[in-house]
């Protein structure tokens, strides 16, 4: 057996509408309970987090993100990180997609940490749904 056996007992509070759609996932893809899922969900983020990790050196790659535009105060602060970034970021383009959501896509350049620091910064923000960081290595 693995080391899985030992569990350990969490609380978590969530949005209503949050658990909701994972709900609806988990239902979708037959879990047959909600721990299971959330221990997926756990494993996912940690291997997401070391990719993330192993992005290093001279990059070329786009950032994918959505957001809630309603948010009180986070069009400025998105806003005032790319100015932070700019020195990364080549071009933008930005979607409105429904009344309150949009899509962002950012293409950036530059040194791995640094693409990774504007992808972490910006999924820090509160009202930002999802961030995703995909690059390719450039030849020096
Ligand atoms: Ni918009």
């Amino acid at each position: 057996m693995t080391m899985d056996d030992d569990l350990s007992r969490i609380g978590i509070s969530l949005p209503k509408h949050l658990l909701d759609r994972f709900d609806e996932i988990l239902n979708y893809r037959g879990y047959s309970s909600r721990s299971e899922g959330i221990r997926d969900a756990i494993r996912t983020y940690i291997t997401y987090y070391k990719w993330m990790s192993d992005v290093k050196g001279l990059r070329e790659g786009v950032i994918t993100m959505v957001y809630d535009h309603e948010q009180r105060g986070l069009l400025t602060n998105i806003t005032d990180i790319e100015h932070e970034f700019h020195a990364i970021i080549k071009a933008s383009l930005h979607s409105h997609v429904s009344h309150d959501k949009c899509l962002e896509v950012i293409l950036v350049h530059g040194d791995g940490s640094q693409l990774k620091a504007l992808a972490e910064r910006l999924m820090s923000m509160k009202g930002v749904e999802s961030v995703k960081l995909n690059t390719i290595q450039i030849e020096e």
